[in-house]
């Protein structure tokens, strides 16, 4: 079976084609990662590469409740358990550094939200203690554009010094990179907004400080071209997207592009409906990992007709942390709990089962 191939991935090399998705799952109360946490990954080790939940920048760059950051000395020795807990079960695991704009509220950190311009995201923002409007963000100056790319910069040396093999620059679903990049959410006037060329500038800058702290073929970037999440819309979805594709394969030397797999152009001016990682693939070289609703066949199928080199599964790793097993022996899969996604502790957590050794031949 093609997800259970190995592939080389810089210097890692992959027991199989499997990738744990980015998953926010809320269970790092004062922004540091912990014991739970490193027990939840290291259940998932024999994936061929696990990517950590989003994990903030800085104070600001946080959007809801006990997400983990990696911006300080204690965040670093938080993720330094999860990473040997993964390292020690053989696994890989890469961090998704990530900033939500405008996608925040000042409830987290007592801030006024920061975005490319100064529009709310439409609906409410997530609150403990019940939805709150969005506030009106704070647009970015140019200084303060720079300080935040300095800020990813500082996420991504933390990343390295808490011993992860990677990072995976969160650039899809809306948030802070998503805001620039499009023009729904980005009215610049300035050389960050207008035409694409400006609108790609911040997730270059970004990409390039992030990749100056790591060696080559240690960092990887999220887009997410299709869908609207967080209000991320744009007048020419598959233009701006094919600018980005062919952008990162210009820089070279990344890790990977990590597609979120939906159809584009549905909110374009010609209601053009391109598949995302097809795009991807005909604009980016290098390792293309695609994720979004993928079952164990239709991830199979992907590879089989060389649309990707990796799957991400979500859902199907909350439930399963021995996926790969599963697949290698055909094995029934557990049924993911929406109720504990977001919350709950050890509960819909680390009490997924696996397979018992006599399920296993
Ligand atoms: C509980 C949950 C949390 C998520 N958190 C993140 C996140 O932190 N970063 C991210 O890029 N995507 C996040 N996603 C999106 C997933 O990475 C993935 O794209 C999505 O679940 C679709 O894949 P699936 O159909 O295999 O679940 C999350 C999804 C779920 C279900």
């Amino acid at each position: 079976m093609h997800l259970l191939e190995r592939y080389t991935l810089g210097r890692l090399r992959l027991p199989n084609r499997l990738v744990m998705a980015p998953m926010t799952r809320n269970r790092a109360p004062g922004g540091v990662a912990n014991d739970r946490m490193a027990a939840y990954y290291a259940q998932r080790a024999s994936a061929g590469l696990i990517i950590s939940e989003g994990t903030q920048i800085s104070r600001v760059a946080q959007g809801y409740q006990d997400t983990p950051g990696i911006y300080t000395t204690d965040q670093r020795d938080g993720w330094r358990i999860v990473t040997d807990a993964v390292h020690a079960a053989g696994g890989r695991i890469f961090a998704q550094i990530w900033h939500v704009g405008r996608v925040s509220h000042s409830f987290y950190h007592g801030l006024t939200p920061v975005a490319p311009s100064p529009i709310p995201p439409p609906g409410k923002a997530y609150i403990p203690t019940g939805p709150l409007p969005y506030e009106t963000p704070h647009a970015l100056s140019v200084s303060e554009i720079q300080e935040t790319i300095e800020q990813f910069r500082h996420a991504a040396a933390i990343a390295r010094a808490a011993r992860f093999d990677g990072v995976e620059i969160h650039g899809a679903n809306g948030y802070i990179i998503d805001q620039f990049l499009r023009s729904g959410t980005n009215q610049r006037t300035d050389e960050y907004g207008g035409p694409i060329e400006n609108r790609l500038r911040f997730l270059l800058e970004v990409t390039r400080a992030v990749m100056d702290e790591w060696e080559e073929r240690c960092v990887g970037v999220r887009l997410s071209p299709g869908g609207t999440t967080n209000g991320a819309v744009d007048n020419d979805p598959v233009a701006t997207f094919s600018a980005a594709f062919s952008a990162l394969d210009r820089i070279g030397g990344l890790a990977y592009v990590h597609v979120v797999e939906a159809p584009i152009g549905t909110n374009g001016p010609d209601e053009r409906a391109v598949c995302a990682t097809e795009l991807a693939r005909s604009l980016y070289s290098g390792t293309l990992i695609s994720t979004g609703g993928y079952a164990v066949e239709s991830g199979e199928h992907a590879l089989e007709r060389r649309c990707a080199d990796l799957i991400g599964f979500g859902r199907l790793y909350i439930a399963n942390p021995d996926l790969a097993e599963r697949i290698r022996v055909n094995a029934t899969l557990n049924e993911p709990d929406r109720s504990t996604f977001y919350s709950g502790g050890d509960r819909g957590y680390v009490d997924y089962p696996s397979l018992a050794p006599a399920e296993r031949s």
